[in-house]
Protein backbone atom coordinates (compact mmCIF):
# COMPACT_ATOMS: atom_id res chain seq x y z
CA UNK A 1 0.00 0.00 0.00
CA UNK A 2 0.96 3.59 -0.51
CA UNK A 3 0.06 6.92 1.27
CA UNK A 4 -1.43 9.74 -0.79
CA UNK A 5 -1.43 13.20 -0.10
CA UNK A 6 -4.67 14.71 -1.87
CA UNK A 7 -4.58 18.39 -1.49
CA UNK A 8 -7.60 21.08 -2.61
CA UNK A 9 -8.01 24.17 -1.41
CA UNK A 10 -9.85 23.62 2.13
CA UNK A 11 -6.54 21.38 3.08
CA UNK A 12 -4.81 18.16 2.34
CA UNK A 13 -5.69 14.80 3.68
CA UNK A 14 -4.27 11.63 3.57
CA UNK A 15 -5.65 8.04 2.20
CA UNK A 16 -3.89 4.64 1.40
CA UNK A 17 -4.15 3.20 -1.95
CA UNK A 18 -2.87 -0.33 -3.47
CA UNK A 19 -1.05 -0.56 -6.38
CA UNK A 20 -3.44 -1.67 -8.78
CA UNK A 21 -6.08 0.87 -7.89
CA UNK A 22 -6.55 3.56 -10.04
CA UNK A 23 -6.01 6.82 -8.10
CA UNK A 24 -9.34 8.34 -8.92
CA UNK A 25 -11.59 5.22 -8.28
CA UNK A 26 -9.56 5.13 -4.60
CA UNK A 27 -10.29 8.84 -4.27
CA UNK A 28 -14.27 8.41 -4.75
CA UNK A 29 -14.52 5.78 -2.59
CA UNK A 30 -12.86 7.22 0.25
CA UNK A 31 -15.55 9.90 -0.11
CA UNK A 32 -13.49 11.89 -1.81
CA UNK A 33 -15.51 14.82 -4.04
CA UNK A 34 -12.75 14.77 -6.92
CA UNK A 35 -13.92 16.48 -10.30
CA UNK A 36 -14.13 14.03 -12.94
CA UNK A 37 -16.66 13.20 -16.25
CA UNK A 38 -16.33 9.67 -17.78
CA UNK A 39 -14.29 8.05 -15.43
CA UNK A 40 -12.82 5.76 -18.35
CA UNK A 41 -9.69 8.42 -19.85
CA UNK A 42 -11.97 10.16 -22.35
CA UNK A 43 -12.47 13.73 -21.15
CA UNK A 44 -9.53 14.82 -19.63
CA UNK A 45 -11.70 16.29 -16.46
CA UNK A 46 -10.07 14.23 -13.99
CA UNK A 47 -6.70 15.62 -14.37
CA UNK A 48 -4.55 16.65 -11.47
CA UNK A 49 -0.72 17.93 -10.75
CA UNK A 50 1.75 15.23 -9.34
CA UNK A 51 3.69 17.35 -6.58
CA UNK A 52 5.70 14.55 -5.11
CA UNK A 53 6.33 10.80 -5.93
CA UNK A 54 5.62 8.77 -8.32
CA UNK A 55 2.63 7.63 -10.72
CA UNK A 56 2.25 5.65 -13.71
CA UNK A 57 -0.43 5.89 -16.27
CA UNK A 58 -2.04 2.74 -17.39
CA UNK A 59 -3.12 3.99 -20.73
CA UNK A 60 -0.95 6.79 -22.25
CA UNK A 61 -2.69 7.07 -25.44
CA UNK A 62 -5.71 8.24 -23.56
CA UNK A 63 -7.78 10.60 -25.68
CA UNK A 64 -7.82 12.82 -22.18
CA UNK A 65 -4.69 12.96 -22.69
CA UNK A 66 -4.79 16.24 -25.06
CA UNK A 67 -5.83 18.11 -22.26
CA UNK A 68 -2.80 17.17 -19.94
CA UNK A 69 0.48 19.23 -20.03
CA UNK A 70 3.28 17.04 -18.82
CA UNK A 71 5.79 19.66 -18.15
CA UNK A 72 3.73 20.88 -15.35
CA UNK A 73 3.77 17.17 -14.09
CA UNK A 74 -0.45 16.84 -14.80
CA UNK A 75 -1.59 13.47 -15.55
CA UNK A 76 -4.72 12.24 -15.41
CA UNK A 77 -6.13 10.12 -12.43
CA UNK A 78 -8.54 7.69 -13.82
CA UNK A 79 -5.66 6.17 -15.75
CA UNK A 80 -3.13 6.71 -13.13
CA UNK A 81 -1.58 4.07 -10.09
CA UNK A 82 0.87 4.97 -7.53
CA UNK A 83 4.35 3.92 -7.95
CA UNK A 84 5.05 4.97 -4.35
CA UNK A 85 3.81 7.58 -1.76
CA UNK A 86 2.30 10.57 -3.96
CA UNK A 87 1.35 13.98 -2.99
CA UNK A 88 -1.09 15.04 -6.09
CA UNK A 89 -2.58 18.26 -6.39
CA UNK A 90 -6.45 17.82 -7.01
CA UNK A 91 -9.43 19.41 -8.44
CA UNK A 92 -12.63 19.52 -6.22
CA UNK A 93 -16.04 18.28 -8.47
CA UNK A 94 -18.74 20.94 -9.98
CA UNK A 95 -21.62 20.30 -7.54
CA UNK A 96 -24.20 17.65 -8.38
CA UNK A 97 -27.81 18.66 -8.91
CA UNK A 98 -29.33 15.72 -6.26
CA UNK A 99 -26.49 14.23 -3.59
CA UNK A 100 -24.98 11.27 -4.48
CA UNK A 101 -24.66 7.78 -3.53
CA UNK A 102 -20.58 7.02 -2.85
CA UNK A 103 -19.33 4.58 -5.43
CA UNK A 104 -17.08 1.80 -4.80
CA UNK A 105 -15.68 -0.88 -6.38
CA UNK A 106 -18.16 -3.98 -8.26
CA UNK A 107 -18.41 -6.95 -8.96
CA UNK A 108 -21.10 -9.18 -11.05
CA UNK A 109 -21.59 -11.45 -13.86
CA UNK A 110 -23.46 -11.08 -17.24
CA UNK A 111 -27.08 -12.03 -17.11
CA UNK A 112 -29.88 -12.16 -19.91
CA UNK A 113 -27.86 -11.21 -22.54
CA UNK A 114 -29.59 -10.58 -25.38
CA UNK A 115 -29.64 -8.53 -29.06
CA UNK A 116 -32.46 -5.84 -28.97
CA UNK A 117 -31.42 -5.49 -33.26
CA UNK A 118 -27.88 -6.42 -35.08
CA UNK A 119 -26.24 -3.55 -33.54
CA UNK A 120 -27.92 -2.89 -29.71
CA UNK A 121 -28.16 -5.46 -26.96
CA UNK A 122 -28.64 -5.57 -23.45
CA UNK A 123 -27.40 -6.96 -20.72
CA UNK A 124 -27.74 -7.02 -16.64
CA UNK A 125 -24.39 -6.53 -14.72
CA UNK A 126 -25.99 -8.50 -11.92
CA UNK A 127 -23.88 -7.49 -8.73
CA UNK A 128 -22.40 -9.93 -5.54
CA UNK A 129 -23.87 -6.90 -3.39
CA UNK A 130 -26.83 -4.19 -3.94
CA UNK A 131 -25.93 -0.53 -4.89
CA UNK A 132 -27.71 2.55 -5.28
CA UNK A 133 -27.74 5.11 -7.79
CA UNK A 134 -29.76 7.75 -9.32
CA UNK A 135 -31.62 8.24 -12.77
CA UNK A 136 -29.01 8.92 -14.83
CA UNK A 137 -25.46 7.93 -13.43
CA UNK A 138 -23.15 4.84 -15.11
CA UNK A 139 -21.00 2.94 -13.64
CA UNK A 140 -17.82 1.64 -15.70
CA UNK A 141 -16.69 -2.44 -16.16
CA UNK A 142 -13.88 -4.06 -17.05
CA UNK A 143 -13.40 -7.61 -18.41
CA UNK A 144 -10.26 -9.51 -17.41
CA UNK A 145 -7.82 -9.71 -20.51
CA UNK A 146 -9.05 -6.51 -22.14
CA UNK A 147 -7.25 -2.97 -20.97
CA UNK A 148 -9.07 -0.68 -18.99
CA UNK A 149 -12.47 0.42 -18.07
CA UNK A 150 -15.80 1.02 -20.79
CA UNK A 151 -18.81 3.34 -19.29
CA UNK A 152 -22.41 2.45 -19.31
CA UNK A 153 -25.14 4.05 -18.15
CA UNK A 154 -27.87 2.26 -16.22
CA UNK A 155 -31.33 2.06 -17.41
CA UNK A 156 -33.35 0.68 -14.60
CA UNK A 157 -34.63 3.06 -11.88
CA UNK A 158 -34.56 1.60 -8.29
CA UNK A 159 -35.45 3.61 -5.16
CA UNK A 160 -34.22 1.09 -2.97
CA UNK A 161 -30.67 -0.30 -3.19
CA UNK A 162 -30.64 -3.16 -5.97
CA UNK A 163 -28.24 -5.59 -7.50
CA UNK A 164 -29.07 -5.33 -11.37
CA UNK A 165 -27.34 -2.57 -13.58
CA UNK A 166 -29.13 -2.92 -16.76
CA UNK A 167 -27.12 -1.54 -19.68
CA UNK A 168 -27.72 -1.34 -23.33
CA UNK A 169 -24.65 -1.23 -25.63
CA UNK A 170 -24.00 -0.12 -28.96
CA UNK A 171 -21.80 -2.61 -31.06
CA UNK A 172 -18.49 -0.35 -32.10
CA UNK A 173 -16.91 -2.32 -35.15
CA UNK A 174 -13.19 -2.33 -34.10
CA UNK A 175 -14.29 -1.77 -30.24
CA UNK A 176 -12.55 -4.64 -28.10
CA UNK A 177 -15.58 -4.90 -25.46
CA UNK A 178 -18.16 -4.57 -27.99
CA UNK A 179 -16.33 -6.66 -30.75
CA UNK A 180 -16.07 -9.36 -27.87
CA UNK A 181 -20.27 -8.72 -26.27
CA UNK A 182 -21.30 -9.08 -30.18
CA UNK A 183 -19.65 -12.34 -30.94
CA UNK A 184 -21.87 -15.31 -28.86
CA UNK A 185 -24.08 -15.12 -25.35
CA UNK A 186 -21.89 -14.16 -22.92
CA UNK A 187 -24.18 -15.00 -20.05
CA UNK A 188 -21.95 -16.17 -16.76
CA UNK A 189 -19.01 -14.25 -17.80
CA UNK A 190 -17.69 -11.73 -14.60
CA UNK A 191 -17.13 -8.19 -14.90
CA UNK A 192 -15.50 -6.04 -12.51
CA UNK A 193 -16.63 -2.86 -11.76
CA UNK A 194 -16.11 0.67 -10.57
CA UNK A 195 -19.61 2.88 -9.68
CA UNK A 196 -22.01 4.59 -9.61
CA UNK A 197 -20.43 7.81 -11.18
CA UNK A 198 -21.98 11.01 -13.43
CA UNK A 199 -23.94 13.72 -12.39
CA UNK A 200 -26.15 14.10 -15.49
CA UNK A 201 -28.70 12.73 -13.16
CA UNK A 202 -32.49 13.89 -12.51
CA UNK A 203 -33.16 15.82 -9.60
CA UNK A 204 -37.17 15.83 -8.74
CA UNK A 205 -36.73 17.85 -5.91
CA UNK A 206 -35.33 20.84 -8.00
CA UNK A 207 -35.73 20.35 -11.85
CA UNK A 208 -38.74 20.98 -13.75
CA UNK A 209 -39.90 20.97 -17.72
CA UNK A 210 -36.83 19.39 -18.82
CA UNK A 211 -35.77 18.70 -22.57
CA UNK A 212 -33.68 15.70 -23.50
CA UNK A 213 -31.90 15.05 -26.70
CA UNK A 214 -30.75 11.68 -26.90
CA UNK A 215 -28.69 9.84 -30.04
CA UNK A 216 -28.60 6.07 -30.28
CA UNK A 217 -27.52 4.42 -27.03
CA UNK A 218 -27.20 7.71 -25.03
CA UNK A 219 -31.41 7.15 -24.50
CA UNK A 220 -29.74 4.41 -21.73
CA UNK A 221 -29.35 7.17 -19.07
CA UNK A 222 -32.63 8.64 -20.05
CA UNK A 223 -34.79 5.89 -19.82
CA UNK A 224 -33.92 5.47 -16.24
CA UNK A 225 -35.35 9.34 -15.82
CA UNK A 226 -37.79 8.78 -17.53
CA UNK A 227 -38.61 5.61 -15.44
CA UNK A 228 -38.06 7.39 -11.87
CA UNK A 229 -40.00 10.88 -13.47
CA UNK A 230 -42.86 8.38 -13.68
CA UNK A 231 -43.28 6.98 -10.82
CA UNK A 232 -42.43 10.03 -8.15
CA UNK A 233 -45.08 11.90 -10.36
CA UNK A 234 -43.16 14.50 -12.14
CA UNK A 235 -45.60 14.51 -15.37
CA UNK A 236 -48.36 15.28 -13.14
CA UNK A 237 -46.87 19.02 -12.63
CA UNK A 238 -44.05 19.14 -15.35
CA UNK A 239 -43.29 18.62 -19.23
CA UNK A 240 -40.62 16.09 -20.55
CA UNK A 241 -39.77 16.57 -24.41
CA UNK A 242 -37.88 13.87 -25.36
CA UNK A 243 -36.05 13.60 -28.76
CA UNK A 244 -34.25 10.62 -29.88
CA UNK A 245 -32.27 10.42 -32.91
CA UNK A 246 -31.50 6.89 -34.67
CA UNK A 247 -29.90 6.52 -37.73
CA UNK A 248 -33.02 4.39 -39.33
CA UNK A 249 -36.33 2.37 -38.84
CA UNK A 250 -33.38 -0.58 -38.64
CA UNK A 251 -31.79 0.98 -35.68
CA UNK A 252 -34.82 0.98 -33.39
CA UNK A 253 -34.87 0.01 -29.83
CA UNK A 254 -36.85 1.01 -26.88
CA UNK A 255 -39.80 1.88 -28.77
CA UNK A 256 -42.26 -0.13 -26.78
CA UNK A 257 -41.11 1.42 -23.55
CA UNK A 258 -41.36 4.59 -24.77
CA UNK A 259 -44.46 4.57 -26.29
CA UNK A 260 -45.68 3.10 -22.75
CA UNK A 261 -44.49 5.85 -21.24
CA UNK A 262 -45.49 8.28 -23.51
CA UNK A 263 -49.09 6.43 -23.47
CA UNK A 264 -48.99 6.91 -19.88
CA UNK A 265 -48.59 11.06 -19.27
CA UNK A 266 -50.00 13.65 -21.53
CA UNK A 267 -46.91 15.55 -20.21
CA UNK A 268 -44.19 13.50 -21.50
CA UNK A 269 -43.97 13.97 -25.65
CA UNK A 270 -41.10 11.44 -27.29
CA UNK A 271 -39.91 12.42 -30.39
CA UNK A 272 -38.16 9.42 -32.61
CA UNK A 273 -35.82 11.31 -35.02
CA UNK A 274 -34.91 9.36 -37.70
CA UNK A 275 -31.77 10.52 -40.42
CA UNK A 276 -33.53 7.55 -43.04
CA UNK A 277 -36.77 7.99 -42.95
CA UNK A 278 -40.05 4.96 -42.48
CA UNK A 279 -41.11 5.08 -45.97
CA UNK A 280 -43.38 2.18 -44.76
CA UNK A 281 -44.81 3.91 -41.90
CA UNK A 282 -45.17 0.88 -40.12
CA UNK A 283 -43.49 2.57 -37.01
CA UNK A 284 -45.57 5.50 -37.03
CA UNK A 285 -48.95 3.02 -36.84
CA UNK A 286 -46.94 0.71 -34.38
CA UNK A 287 -46.59 3.56 -31.87
CA UNK A 288 -49.30 5.95 -31.39
CA UNK A 289 -48.32 7.52 -28.59
CA UNK A 290 -44.56 8.15 -30.67
CA UNK A 291 -44.06 10.81 -32.55
CA UNK A 292 -41.43 10.75 -35.85
CA UNK A 293 -39.26 13.31 -37.79
CA UNK A 294 -36.62 12.89 -40.05
CA UNK A 295 -33.18 14.60 -39.92
CA UNK A 296 -29.96 14.74 -37.72
CA UNK A 297 -30.78 14.73 -33.70
CA UNK A 298 -29.68 18.15 -33.33
CA UNK A 299 -32.05 19.71 -36.41
CA UNK A 300 -35.06 17.91 -35.69
CA UNK A 301 -34.60 19.02 -31.86
CA UNK A 302 -34.55 22.84 -33.50
CA UNK A 303 -37.78 22.01 -35.46
CA UNK A 304 -40.08 19.82 -32.87
CA UNK A 305 -39.05 21.69 -29.83
CA UNK A 306 -41.40 24.40 -28.71
CA UNK A 307 -40.24 27.60 -26.26
CA UNK A 308 -37.11 26.40 -24.21
CA UNK A 309 -37.09 29.81 -22.11
CA UNK A 310 -38.63 27.55 -18.88
CA UNK A 311 -37.31 24.56 -19.07
CA UNK A 312 -34.66 23.95 -16.35
CA UNK A 313 -32.97 20.87 -17.43
CA UNK A 314 -31.73 20.07 -21.18
CA UNK A 315 -30.12 16.68 -20.93
CA UNK A 316 -28.08 15.59 -23.86
CA UNK A 317 -26.45 12.34 -24.11
CA UNK A 318 -24.83 10.44 -27.13
CA UNK A 319 -21.68 9.56 -29.36
CA UNK A 320 -18.98 12.72 -29.31
CA UNK A 321 -20.56 14.39 -32.64
CA UNK A 322 -24.17 14.30 -31.47
CA UNK A 323 -23.88 15.78 -28.16
CA UNK A 324 -21.35 18.27 -29.69
CA UNK A 325 -24.03 19.66 -32.43
CA UNK A 326 -26.87 19.22 -29.74
CA UNK A 327 -24.96 21.28 -27.36
CA UNK A 328 -23.87 24.02 -30.12
CA UNK A 329 -27.57 24.57 -31.45
CA UNK A 330 -29.17 24.76 -28.15
CA UNK A 331 -26.62 27.69 -26.60
CA UNK A 332 -26.86 29.42 -29.99
CA UNK A 333 -29.80 28.80 -31.59
CA UNK A 334 -32.39 28.23 -29.03
CA UNK A 335 -30.40 30.45 -26.39
CA UNK A 336 -30.41 27.72 -23.62
CA UNK A 337 -27.63 28.49 -21.22
CA UNK A 338 -24.92 25.99 -20.61
CA UNK A 339 -25.48 25.88 -17.11
CA UNK A 340 -28.65 24.15 -17.61
CA UNK A 341 -27.03 21.28 -19.40
CA UNK A 342 -26.26 18.42 -18.05
CA UNK A 343 -24.52 15.66 -20.56
CA UNK A 344 -23.24 12.58 -20.88
CA UNK A 345 -20.94 12.18 -23.87
CA UNK A 346 -19.91 9.06 -24.94
CA UNK A 347 -16.39 8.95 -26.23
C1 LIG B 1 -20.12 8.45 -19.43
C2 LIG B 1 -20.23 7.41 -20.53
C3 LIG B 1 -21.37 6.63 -20.61
C4 LIG B 1 -21.49 5.69 -21.64
N1 LIG B 1 -22.63 4.95 -21.71
C5 LIG B 1 -22.79 4.09 -22.74
C6 LIG B 1 -24.00 3.33 -22.87
O1 LIG B 1 -24.92 3.40 -22.03
N2 LIG B 1 -24.13 2.48 -23.94
C7 LIG B 1 -23.12 2.37 -24.89
O2 LIG B 1 -23.28 1.59 -25.84
N3 LIG B 1 -21.96 3.06 -24.77
C8 LIG B 1 -21.76 3.89 -23.72
N4 LIG B 1 -20.57 4.57 -23.59
C9 LIG B 1 -19.45 4.22 -24.51
C10 LIG B 1 -18.69 2.97 -23.97
O3 LIG B 1 -18.08 3.28 -22.74
C11 LIG B 1 -17.59 2.43 -24.91
O4 LIG B 1 -16.74 3.49 -25.29
C12 LIG B 1 -18.16 1.75 -26.13
O5 LIG B 1 -19.04 0.70 -25.75
C13 LIG B 1 -17.05 1.17 -27.02
O6 LIG B 1 -16.31 0.21 -26.31
P1 LIG B 1 -15.33 -0.78 -27.10
O7 LIG B 1 -14.48 -1.51 -26.12
O8 LIG B 1 -16.08 -1.59 -28.07
O9 LIG B 1 -14.40 0.23 -27.96
P2 LIG B 1 -12.86 0.58 -27.75
O10 LIG B 1 -12.56 1.61 -28.78
O11 LIG B 1 -12.01 -0.63 -27.71
O12 LIG B 1 -12.81 1.25 -26.30
C14 LIG B 1 -13.60 2.36 -25.98
C15 LIG B 1 -13.32 2.89 -24.63
O13 LIG B 1 -12.72 1.94 -23.75
C16 LIG B 1 -11.67 2.52 -22.97
N5 LIG B 1 -10.37 1.97 -23.42
C17 LIG B 1 -10.06 1.49 -24.64
N6 LIG B 1 -8.77 1.03 -24.66
C18 LIG B 1 -8.28 1.24 -23.43
C19 LIG B 1 -6.99 1.00 -22.82
N7 LIG B 1 -5.98 0.42 -23.49
N8 LIG B 1 -6.84 1.34 -21.52
C20 LIG B 1 -7.84 1.92 -20.84
N9 LIG B 1 -9.08 2.18 -21.36
C21 LIG B 1 -9.27 1.85 -22.64
C22 LIG B 1 -11.82 4.00 -23.23
O14 LIG B 1 -12.74 4.55 -22.33
C23 LIG B 1 -12.32 4.03 -24.65
O15 LIG B 1 -12.98 5.26 -24.96
C24 LIG B 1 -20.42 5.51 -22.58
C25 LIG B 1 -19.27 6.28 -22.46
C26 LIG B 1 -19.16 7.22 -21.46
C27 LIG B 1 -17.89 8.05 -21.37
S1 LIG C 1 -12.55 11.25 -15.78
FE1 LIG C 1 -10.50 10.77 -16.31
S2 LIG C 1 -10.40 11.26 -18.39
FE2 LIG C 1 -12.54 11.50 -17.94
Amino acid sequence: MFRVKLEERQGTQEILVSKEERLLYCGLRNGFNLAHDCASGVCGTCKAVLVSGEVSSLWSEAPGNKIVREERNEFLMCQAVAESDVHIKVRPAVPSPAPKPQPGTLKGVIKNHRNLNPNVAVFEYHLSQPVQFLAGQFATVQLEGIPGYRAYSMTNYSAEPTQSLDFVVKHIPGGKFTDWLFQESRDGYELMGFGPVGRAVFAPESDGDFIVLAGGSGIAGIMAILQHASVCGHFEKYRGDVVFGLNGPQDVFFLDELNLLAGRHNNLRVIVALVEPDRSGSLTSDYLNLEFSEGFLSNAANEVLGDLSEITVAFVAGPPLAVETSQKMLVMERKVSARKMRFDRFG
